[in-house]
């Protein structure tokens, strides 16, 4: 075990008592659901040895434990992206922490572009696999086998059985596969055309970094995108940081409750 994850751990395990089987990472303009956490202990990001923070507009940067819809959880209000100059292995430091708190199973959220012209700017929809276009790999470097394998299936990274309760609650529910891609740039109109040729229904910049330790690790993960905009070209306008955040905001309700739906449908 890595020595700064173990410190990271001590850190944290001092602080809080609180043992949750279940994160959640929150993505842009979704930080309103650090909010709902009920009993809530905070610990700041920059706190915590080794850990990054988050320097994005409308990323938080703490950690939040305590009660969510009935279950017990930690919250991570906001997330390390590539493009803020965090490198791939600070986002494993950070997944491999909370494994050692004990870590089971992991709902991701994000903001994305959406490619898919059926959807909606404001659809939720299930992430079922994702394409790994930032071309860096969170586990690059030497193996800690008593973590998981050198060469881990990444189908593993997504919870089939939780992933089908959801949608025995939301049958409606659109379900489409996320291309990562570092940013900060939005994508040109060529690239979105390129993307939806390789099987892409959103675009966005974080989620497949953590995707990839979770599945080294055996945190089973849900990932939730929230359809923003439109992707670049599909509409005759440009893209903007503050529609993202705006159309966030809007689907706050449609999105809490489909978070309260998915952590009531485990056990
Ligand atoms: Cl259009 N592209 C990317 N890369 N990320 C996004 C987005 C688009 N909309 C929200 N997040």
């Amino acid at each position: 075990m890595d020595k700064r994850v173990r410190e990271a751990y001590e850190y944290i395990a001092s602080k809080i008592s609180l043992k949750p089987k279940i994160a959640l990472i929150l993505g842009s303009g979704l930080g309103f659901l650090a909010n709902e956490v009920k009993n809530a202990q905070h610990i700041s990001y920059k706190d915590i040895p080794h850990f990054p923070y988050s320097t994005a507009p409308g990323h938080e940067g703490k950690l939040v434990f305590g009660e969510l819809f009935g279950k017990e959880v930690v919250v991570l209000s906001g997330r390390f992206h590539i493009y803020e100059g965090w490198n791939p292995t600070d986002i494993k430091l950070v997944i491999h922490t909370l494994k050692l708190l004990g870590i089971e199973r992991m709902l991701v959220t994000n903001a994305a572009g959406a490619i898919n012209t059926s959807y909606t700017p404001g659809d939720i929809v299930m992430v079922k696999d994702v394409i790994n276009l930032m071309f860096r790999n969170p586990l690059r470097g030497p193996n800690d086998e008593d973590i998981g394998p050198r060469f881990p299936d990444m189908l593993g990274a997504f919870d089939r059985d939780w992933m089908e309760k959801v949608k025995e609650v939301f049958p409606e529910m659109k379900e489409g596969v996320y291309i990562a891609v570092t940013g900060p740039t939005y994508e040109t109109p060529a690239e979105i055309k390129a993307f939806r040729k390789l099987g892409a229904d959103l675009v966005g910049m974080s989620t497949v970094p953590e995707l990839i330790v979770c599945a080294h690790s055996g945190i089973k993960a849900l990932v939730f995108s929230c359809a923003t905009n439109m992707a670049a070209g599909v509409l005759e306008q440009p893209l903007s940081h503050e529609e993202v955040v705006e159309v966030a905001n809007k689907v706050k309700e449609k999105f809490i409750e489909v978070v309260r739906k998915a952590l009531e449908v485990l056990e």
